[in-house]
Formats: structure tokens, sequence, C-alpha cells
């Protein structure tokens, strides 16, 4: 079996041409050859209805939140590329924390393990405003740190996103995906300390 630390990799935009999901796939680079085994999920392939609290008394969790939090169970640590909407996190990322938040049912195999706590993370973000979404990270960092995630302090907000990333989704500019590159690294790196 492989010691190697489990890293789930996501964006918080459905988008087809997201840079966020570009993005966090560089991060995810450096966190592989870190020697992270890491996983790339895509919201677009697993869609969730917006949180109703009547609609869960009454069908439960969906099929795909069982899924997502199967998936943050099974993972060490989180790679999260976030837009800002209105200078916040979207409502797609906080919809699937706020349904992966709750319980449950009695009986499922990894029903008494947290998705969140004592997981790390690390946050970037991509815009074509010149701020790069860098108001939405302080949101998302609360947000995470307040259900018991490690977010480390290294993140990067990648602005004018509409001329930054060339035909097959890297970064055009040197030290902008080196420095993304070194985010994943940093994860593997202390998800890895810690685990040991
Ligand atoms: C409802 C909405 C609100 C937005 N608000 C902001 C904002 O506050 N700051 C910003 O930089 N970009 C904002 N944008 C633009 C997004 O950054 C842009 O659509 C970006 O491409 C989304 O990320 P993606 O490419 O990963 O899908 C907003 C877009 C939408 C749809």
């Amino acid at each position: 079996m492989s010691d190697a630390v489990k890293i789930l990799a996501f964006a918080g935009s459905a988008r087809l041409d997201s840079f966020n999901k570009k993005l966090v796939k560089i991060a995810a680079a450096g966190a592989r050859d870190a020697g992270a085994e890491v996983t790339f999920l895509d919201f677009r392939d697993l869609p969730m209805p917006l949180f109703d609290e009547d609609l869960e008394s009454q069908s439960g969790l969906p099929a795909n939140v069982l899924q997502f939090k199967k998936l943050l169970k099974t993972h060490d640590g989180f790679l999260i590329a976030c837009p800002e909407y209105n200078s916040s996190i979207t409502p797609l990322l906080k919809n699937a924390i706020d349904w992966a938040s709750r319980p449950e049912p009695e009986g499922n195999p990894l029903a008494h393990i947290s998705p969140f706590r004592g997981k790390t993370a690390a946050i970037m973000s991509a815009s074509p405003g010149a701020l790069g979404g860098l108001r939405g990270l302080v949101h998302v960092r609360a947000i995470l740190g307040n259900i018991g995630v490690l977010v480390i302090p290294d993140q990067r907000a990648v602005g004018n996103a509409s001329q930054s990333f060339d035909d097959t989704g890297n970064l055009k500019d040197n030290e902008q995906r080196n420095a993304i590159r070194d985010i994943g690294v940093k994860l593997a790196t202390i998800t890895t300390k810690l685990a040991t």
C-alpha cells in the first residue's frame, strides 16, 4: 500500500472553461511532484441541489452529496481554487460545503468520520479582474477554518485571468506558474509531515 498522502483538488466553478479549474490543476501537478496522490474533482460531474432543510429531512442526503463526502473523507488535504462572486465565495462551493457538513445516516461505513476536521487545505483564485479574487479568499479561508480545516498561509490570487492562460491551460507567466505549483508542493509537504 502507498504511503503517499491523498489530496483532493477542486474548483468552486463548474464552468467548462473555468480559469479556476485550470489554476488548481497547476497546483495539483506540484502536489504530485512532491509525492502526493492527487484526485481532481469537477463539480460539473457532481451536481447537487440547493441545500434546503426540508429537502434534507424528506429525502436525506442526495447520492452526489454522499459521493462528495466520501471523497473528502478519503483524502488528507484539499487544493481549492475558488472564483470570487461579489467579493465572496461562490454559491456552488458554499452549497457543496453546507451539504457536506450535514450528518450521514447511522450505519453508513464512514458516518463517524468528519469530512473536514483534521484536514489541510490550500486556497487560490483566478479572476479577469485586477485583484484576482483575493477578497473572496478571505471568506473561503474563514469558512474552512471554522469547520476545522487547517488552511496553510500560502495562497495566491491571479488577476487578469482572461489573458493569463495559454491554450493548454497553463499560466503563461513563469513566476506565477511556479508560485501556484509551489502551493501544491507546500500543501503536500505539510500534509505529509502531519501524517507521520
Ligand atoms: C455573479 C458573479 C459575480 C462576480 N463577482 C466578481 C467579483 O466580485 N470579483 C471578481 O474579481 N470577479 C467577479 N466575477 C467574475 C468572475 O471572476 C469570472 O466570471 C470568473 O471567470 C469565474 O471563475 P471561473 O473562470 O473559474 O468560472 C463575478 C462573476 C459572476 C457570475
